[in-house]
């Protein structure tokens, strides 16, 4: 029996985070509009001063580098850097520069995300993501970006989870702008590629070492009911849509339906230089005969172990198994793949131990089994705000006490320390953290890299 599961030496451990969630005082985009909407934010929660990183990050990059993080994944503010059309903020710019060089000079590799779903309010109300004249806008302000940025950063990430702002803010209609609407939906969807092409070209025209994707939320689709025709269908179909749609855009460069109608856009060809996968749960789709819905409903199986619940239900269910299979299956793209976002709302720790440790074995046993998995961010370092979950769902390493900015280290710290350091799960730290995972782990020696 091996007493350790190693991983790639140079493997980065780290941590994600986005602007609007940590930044605080926002006051310029939409969702600092959205959260004076009556009944848009759980509790009527406020972002505030959130982690106060507008003020300061030392503190926080402190605890990176105290917890063994080598990497961290930011995003700058748009409605910041541009805070009007065209007119771009040189003080915006001096402060990421300052959070450039102190992660640097804590030995923290940064990657910056463009776009992290908020918009300036001046592209809101030209329409934001839904014109196509986005494209351009985006093309401006990431042109500025890059060239302000790029001898401190070459890591980029061009857009966060189109799915996500799709899904959220035009099919479930809980991110602003809160619509339900299919039609409306898939342009913004083929608007966000036709941007994250033109982005990629842009920046590498700029940094010719620049390495860029985009973070893209897989779901690792199965049917709720395995031999179920319609959930079977409501699986095949929210993957195609969602998902495949978008991997075959950035890799061939073509428009498949519902984005296009398999026209061709030469920006878009093989335009990502790794995969970067944000993955929290495996999604089990139930049929639904509503088309509003793409025809089905998100479930988890009977009996799951759930994490901490938000406002419509437990955010996820413990299946790490997804992370394997979709790190197995993103092989084909023949790229690096990182993990950009992984982890849970637990506000009390008492699962987190026992859910990183299954989900960094999955990592592992890819990687052991051919996936060229490079790094592994989690998701987050300390509490932050949970977008329409306001301070209801807490997904830090660390605690915070939004009202006092108190951090406090939940135990899951210590063992991510453990881990990042030693860069390998040890037998000693799964029989001190997670006992029952023991059996699971280690009974086979197949992990070995
Ligand atoms: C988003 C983060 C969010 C996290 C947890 C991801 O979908 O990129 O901004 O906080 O999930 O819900």
């Amino acid at each position: 029996m091996s007493a350790l599961l190693p991983f790639p030496n140079g493997f980065k451990w780290g941590s994600a985070t986005s602007a609007y969630q940590v930044e605080g005082g926002q006051t310029n985009n939409q969702w600092a509009e959205f959260e004076r909407t009556p009944g848009a934010i759980w509790h009527s929660d406020r972002s505030g001063v959130a982690n106060d990183w507008w003020r300061s990050t030392d503190a926080d990059f402190d605890l990176m580098r105290e917890l063994g993080m080598t990497s961290h994944r930011f995003s700058v503010e748009w409605s910041r850097i541009e805070p009007a059309p065209g007119v771009f903020d040189t003080r915006a710019i001096d402060r990421y520069r300052q959070m450039l060089d102190g992660l640097i000079g804590r030995g923290i590799t940064p990657t910056i995300c463009l776009h992290h779903f908020t918009n300036p309010l001046w592209l809101q109300k030209q329409g934001s993501w839904e014109r196509v004249e986005v494209v351009e806008r985006f093309q401006s302000f990431v042109r500025y970006t890059v060239s302000a940025l790029s001898d401190l950063c070459s890591r980029w990430l061009t857009i966060n989870e189109p799915q996500v702002y799709v899904n959220h803010g035009y099919l479930e209609g809980i991110f602003p702008p809160r619509q339900k609407n299919v039609p409306l939906a898939l342009r913004v969807y083929r608007n966000m590629a036709l941007a994250h092409g033109v982005a990629y070209q842009t920046i590498h025209a700029l940094q010719s070492q620049a390495q860029v994707g985009n973070a893209s939320a897989l779901r690792a689709f199965r049917p709720l009911r395995a031999g179920h025709l319609g959930d079977k269908f409501a699986a095949r179909l929210w993957a195609a849509m969602g998902e495949d749609v978008w991997l075959h855009a950035i890799e061939h460069g073509r428009l498949l339906p519902p984005l296009g109608v398999g026209d061709n856009h030469p920006a878009l060809r093989d335009s990502f230089d790794f995969v970067a996968v944000n993955y929290y749960t495996r999604t089990l789709m139930r049929f639904t005969p509503n088309p509003l819905r793409i025809f089905g409903t998100r479930a988890h199986p009977a009996g799951a172990e759930l994490s901490d619940s938000g406002r419509d239900g437990p955010y996820s269910w413990y299946a790490p198994d997804g992370l394997y299979d979709l790190c197995m299956e993103l092989r084909a793209l023949g790229k690096p793949i990182y993990i950009s976002e992984n982890g849970l709302p637990d506000a009390d720790d008492d699962q987190r131990p026992r859910w990183l440790l299954g989900h960094w074995a999955a990592v592992q046993r890819a990687i052991a089994h051919g996936a060229d998995v490079r790094g592994y961010d989690h998701w987050t370092l300390v509490d932050n705000f949970e977008w329409a979950e306001g301070w209801g769902l807490r997904f830090g390493l660390v605690a915070l006490d939004p009202a006092t900015g108190v951090r406090t280290p939940r135990p899951s710290a210590e063992l991510f320390r453990t881990v990042a350091t030693q860069n390998a799960l040890h037998a000693a730290t799964v029989q001190h953290w997670a006992p029952e995972l023991m059996p699971e782990l280690f009974s086979n020696n197949i992990n070995n890299i």
